[in-house]
């Protein structure tokens, strides 16, 4: 029986580090109000033309060394991104091309901030069925182009950073691997919330013109949140598709090693941790560093927890997110 290993994990992050004071420069907020509602103290900024899938590419590099693996070994990658290079073709195609692997499948997910286990999820199932060995699974967002700096956004801007994680997922043979790997995904969606968190413009079905002045001028094509709404929903589905794994592993909160979840905000995830009953010590954060890059956020997490020395072969992980769509899922994997 085939399992799903990750092999390797790397990140890749902007060099522009933007304090929650130079927010405070640009617009009517404070360093106190962000790190006190959010927990964020700074986040990284492109300062150059740069897309997601530049930074994926240094990510994806980073994960392949880690695996002691080379990139030809990649047959599938599977790329996650709310902020994607162009409107199409996706970022998956140009992260093939800079790896220079022309040829190999490469999927965009669209799933915000649930896309990195929604694509975790494909890829686990190709790797099981046989179908692909080595899967490059990818978060990366590019959102500082697209945040309005005024103080008419700064509910959102205050949030938002850009970077990317990845993964190599390998297929293992469970004689082999024993304990070690994927052992369950569990995805759900609710899409009568997707104006909750949504950009609107530019869209397809916006006629005659998916984007003009009037759009413009009004900020459609700026990230719109009913930050509470949000909030709340968070609070609820987390906890729940946690269990949800967990359970469906005949596991328990007290057989987690480390909660590895989407850094959306910090007070989400202390509300979770207390609904659920654990320590935030057992709970990974590093979203004072980086805000809320998205589909990026987990790998990222990810390859901190590791090199920090927070988790270790054969430990339990729970990774769970809570986004736009809305979208929730978790993932449990042995180390
Ligand atoms: O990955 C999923 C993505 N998104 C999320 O997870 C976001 C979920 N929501 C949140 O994290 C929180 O709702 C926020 C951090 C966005 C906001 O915190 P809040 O405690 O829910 O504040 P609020 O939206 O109720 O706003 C409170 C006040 C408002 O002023 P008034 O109406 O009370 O005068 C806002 O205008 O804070 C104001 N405000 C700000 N003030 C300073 C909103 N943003 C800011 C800001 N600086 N950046």
């Amino acid at each position: 029986m085939r399992r799903s290993i990750i092999a390797g994990v790397g990140g890749a992050l902007p060099d522009r580090v933007v304090t929650n004071q130079e927010l405070a420069d640009m617009m009517d907020t404070s360093d106190a109000w962000i790190v006190e509602r959010s927990g964020i103290r700074e986040r990284r900024w492109v300062d150059c033309e740069m897309g997601g899938s530049d930074l994926a590419l240094a990510a994806s590099q980073q994960a392949v060394a880690q695996a002691g693996l080379s990139v030809k070994d990649i047959d599938c990658i599977v790329f996650a991104t709310l902020s994607p290079d162009y409107n199409f073709p996706g970022s998956a195609c140009l992260l093939q091309d800079l790896l220079e692997l022309p040829g190999i499948a490469a999927l965009d997910v669209r799933n915000q901030c649930s896309g990195f286990i929604y694509s975790l999820s494909v890829a686990d199932a190709w790797i099981r069925c046989g179908q692909y060995d080595c899967v490059l699974v990818v978060g990366a967002e590019v959102h500082s182009t697209g945040l309005d700096k005024t103080t008419r956004g700064r509910d959102v801007t205050c949030l938002f950073g850009d970077g990317a994680g990845a993964v190599l997922l390998t297929a293992g043979d469970l004689g082999e691997v024993g304990e070690r790997g994927l052992l369950s995904t569990h995805l759900h969606a609710d899409g009568k919330y997707a104006k909750a968190l949504w950009v609107e413009a530019p869209g397809s079905r916006l006629y005659p013109d998916r984007l003009n002045q009037q759009m413009l001028a009004e900020g459609k094509h700026y990230t719109q949140m009913q930050g509470r709404r949000v909030f709340s929903h968070a609070i609820k589905y987390l906890p729940q598709v946690i269990l949800q794994g967990l359970t469906a592993n005949g596991l328990s909160l007290d057989d987690m090693d480390l909660l590895v979840p989407h850094q959306a905000n910090l007070r989400i995830n202390e509300a979770a941790a207390k609904v659920l009953g654990i320590s935030m010590d057992k709970v990974y954060s590093n979203i004072e560093r980086y805000g809320n890059t998205t589909a990026a956020s987990i790998p990222l997490a990810l390859r901190d927890a590791e090199e920090e020395g927070r988790i270790h072969r054969g430990d339990l992980l729970v990774l769970a997110s809570f986004g736009a769509g809305f979208t929730w899922a978790s993932a449990v994997l042995r180390w």
